[in-house]
């Protein structure tokens, strides 16, 4: 059946793992390296600041000096972005900044961004390509101790979720690619786009993720491979 409509695409680390970021829950990942409670909760960066620092400082290095560049999957992502006749909203759970360099626009950061800083005092969000501290003062509040990196800890609220809903409530077409499926709200967008907005629903992954009997189609390989491949037919065939 041919398919025109709106396009709500997820991606997760699974995406960016050939461009050389780590993913999280693979057995080279980062939560294999470190506890999700020392360093991704705001009671981590209660009681440790500095450890939070340091782990989000050596990540952002790695992103801003370590040649990290888009791969082919975010690239054709973007082509399709620009060829496709409806909107195409790409949600990502990725911190990075590999969907904008390689040229996506409507893009929501739903977990945030390394590359940015917010004052846990004001609410103030800067460009940040440096290290972070506990001694840097907020350049608007002046205050110390509050500047942390731009990014939603586990237990604290993604961002840009109206915007997403509304979209998935439009949607025909809803693709999640490279995401274990393990974290919600984003491992719920399937279960709404399918029942609510009866979309199609298409995983692309490099093997079964945890919601993967909820997608009607499924299809399983690195990203910079299923994705390109994935795209090409959609703008030629429709579907
Ligand atoms: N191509 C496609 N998929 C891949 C590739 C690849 N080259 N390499 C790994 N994958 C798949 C893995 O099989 C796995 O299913 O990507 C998925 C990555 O899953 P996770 O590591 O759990 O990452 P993600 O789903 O993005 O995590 C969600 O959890 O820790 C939090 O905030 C963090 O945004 C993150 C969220």
């Amino acid at each position: 059946m041919a398919n025109t409509g709106p396009i709500v695409i997820l991606t997760g680390a699974g995406i960016s793992r050939e461009s050389g970021l780590h993913t999280f829950r693979d057995s080279d990942g980062i939560w294999a390296q470190h506890r999700i409670e020392d360093v991704a909760t705001p009671e981590a960066f209660a009681r440790n600041p500095r450890a939070v620092h340091t782990f989000y400082n050596t990540r952002r290095r790695q992103l801003v000096t370590g040649n990290i560049r888009p791969n082919a999957a975010h690239e054709a992502l973007a082509r399709l972005e620009r060829a496709w006749p409806e909107p195409v909203l790409l949600v990502t759970q990725n911190i990075d900044d590999l969907h904008e360099k390689a040229g996506s626009r409507a893009l929501i950061h739903m977990h945030g961004e390394l590359r940015k800083a917010r004052c846990a005092h004001c609410g103030h969000v800067q460009v940040e390509d440096g290290d972070l501290g506990v001694e840097q003062p907020c350049p608007v509040c002046t205050r110390t101790g509050g500047m942390r990196p731009h990014v939603v800890w586990f237990g604290e609220m993604p961002l840009g979720m109206d915007e997403i809903a509304e979209a998935i409530d439009r949607c025909t077409l809803f693709v999640s690619i490279g995401t274990s499926g393990n974290v919600y709200p984003a491992a719920g967008f399937v279960q709404e786009a399918r029942y609510r907005a009866r979309a199609h629903t298409v995983e692309l992954n490099l093997e079964p993720s945890a919601g993967e009997s909820l997608f009607a189609e499924k299809i399983y390989g690195p990203a910079t491979q299923v994705v390109p491949a994935f795209v090409e037919r959609l703008l030629t065939q429709r579907l």
